[in-house]
């Protein structure tokens, strides 16, 4: 079975968040399921940097002379452990600065063309193949840059394959003003409320929910809040129409890349594992050195790894440092994004310098450190598709406080008394979007936090806690395999 992942990330060549983790994840464990996976990024600059490092030297597989305005051709080479084929289209992706938005913020003007030539390029390649002879069974595409792939597959009769998509966040829908529709070469007929039109403008990723043979998201719980428009975010009655035609959405909760994180042998950390749990105190005496705190041995040290958006919550952790720094604790934050929420955190350190540590920017080695030093990693997010964070954080010993909602409610088993007592416990959930709960949630961290016994319980759990990505391939497989009709 050959499948095209298609997607707009992919670690460790290019990373905003948790897309990337899987894009870069996920097709390894297809391999050894017995998938036959390569996978389509932009040559973005820092992609087309990467490129020109690897060992082995890229091999030219497709060419294109005109993608909106641009030529472009696909880079086939092998490296970090995946088939990588890569869109190199300077006039697109070649360019200084984050790869979504310009350095004002603004979302780059071109994205509907730059996303478009992604699909379209996707599209091309299962209707002709490559010129190594490779052409796949199937599409698997992520998110709503790769939205418009239904729609370009349905005019090329030669490429007729099923399509997956994956909805990773919904709140990110790719919506372009109405004009456009005639330069990316969409259909009139399809520019209705059945179709890809959304409130008079054009939707990539409502183009995926309609077209796709499959829509999948990365987490149970998020495929069933996902009915409701209180997290469908204008799309759920799309989604209703294809549960109605019997095709509904199915949630697969993610996994993480447990060769790359692992405290035993990942290079950015002091090494340990679950049976060398005391080990771990040199990541926590190192995070306090790095950020010149002073820590109370007594109190947890919280830790976040986070983009800094209204979804995470992280205003109320925000709001409940005095009560966190008064009770002896302390927090190492790493993040980027709403500039109101950097200032305040900003503002935070400055008021407790000797307790409170932010970074503001992006560092992959740091985020390791701090999963492998920080006592409790804070997630206290208004929604989550599914969330890596906190499954980063279990693997590392680290005890995530999560909000009960999406994949942290799929992945992090609540100490309750029940669980304690059965000791399965894995973590701390709350309840979302509320300040009660998030300072109710502080105080149950800190009252077991005083119990080393029962922490050092749930570390180890939290270590031991499955978070591969074995089942979720399988049911990839499975899905797959029933819409070729195989197996
Ligand atoms: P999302 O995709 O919504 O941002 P996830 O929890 O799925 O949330 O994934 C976030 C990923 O991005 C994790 O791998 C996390 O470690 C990483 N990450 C987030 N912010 C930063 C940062 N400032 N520096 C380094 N890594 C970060
Ligand atoms: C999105 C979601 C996040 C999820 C990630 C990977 O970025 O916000 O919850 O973990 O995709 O699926």
């Amino acid at each position: 079975m050959k499948v095209l992942f298609v997607a707009s990330e992919c670690a460790p060549l290019v990373k905003t968040g948790g897309l990337a983790d899987v894009v870069g994840a996920l097709p390894k464990a297809l391999t050894a399921a017995g998938t036959n996976v390569r996978v389509l990024l932009p040559g973005y600059r820092e992609v087309m940097a990467w490129l020109s490092i690897q060992a082995e030297e890229p091999v030219e597989v497709a060419t294109f002379g005109d993608l909106f305005g641009e030529a472009g051709r696909v880079l086939a080479v092998r490296g970090a452990g995946l088939d990588i084929l890569v869109l190199d289209a300077p006039g697109h992706f070649d360019r200084e600065g984050p790869i979504y938005v310009g350095f004002d913020g603004a979302d780059w003007p071109d994205n509907p063309f730059r996303f478009g030539a992604l699909a379209r390029v996707a599209v091309e390649i299962a209707a002709n193949g490559l010129s190594d002879n490779w052409a796949p069974d199937l599409i698997h595409a992520h998110d709503w840059q790769t939205g418009l792939i239904p729609i370009y597959l349905e005019e090329r009769a030669a490429a007729r394959v099923p399509v997956v998509f994956t909805i990773h966040n919904i709140s990110y829908q790719g919506r372009f003003s109405a004009g456009s529709r005639r330069r990316l070469g969409l259909p009139e007929a399809g520019f209705t409320s059945e179709g890809y039109e959304f409130y008079g403008q054009i939707n990539f990723m409502k183009a995926a929910l309609v077209g796709a043979d499959a829509v999948t998201t990365v987490s149970p719980t998020y495929a069933r809040e996902l009915e409701s428009p209180a997290f469908g975010n204008g799309l759920e009655g799309v989604l209703a129409a294809r549960a109605a035609h019997g095709t509904p959405l199915t949630g697969i909760l993610n996994g993480i890349d447990e060769e790359v994180w692992d405290p035993a042998v990942d290079p950015a950390v002091a090494p340990f594992d679950v049976k060398h749990l005391s080990a771990r105190d040199r990541g926590r005496q190192g995070l306090a050195a790095e950020f010149g705190l002073k820590l109370d041995r007594a109190a947890p040290l919280f830790g976040v790894v986070s983009r800094l958006t209204e979804q995470k919550g992280l205003d109320l952790l925000l709001a409940d440092v005095p009560r966190l720094v008064s009770a002896g604790g302390g927090l190492v934050l790493l993040g980027s994004g709403d500039a109101a929420l950097e200032a305040a955190f900003r503002e935070a350190t400055a008021r407790y310098p000797d307790r409170i540590g932010i970074r503001i920017g992006y560092d992959e080695d740091l985020a390791h450190r701090i999963y492998a030093g920080a006592d409790v990693i804070a997630v206290p997010s208004r929604f989550e598709p599914c969330g890596l964070t906190q499954m980063y954080a279990m693997r590392y010993g680290a005890l995530p406080l999560v909000a009960r909602t999406g994949g942290l409610a799929d992945s992090v088993i609540d100490a309750n008394d029940a669980a304690l007592r059965a000791e399965v416990a894995t973590g701390f959930q709350i309840e979302p979007g509320s300040q009660a709960a998030f300072s109710d949630g502080l105080e149950r961290v800190f009252a077991l936090y005083r119990d080393r016994r029962a922490w050092r319980g749930m570390q180890r759990n939290a270590m031991r806690h499955p978070v591969g990505w074995d089942k979720a391939a399988g049911a990839y497989v499975e899905l797959y395999s029933g819409l070729l009709g195989v197996g």
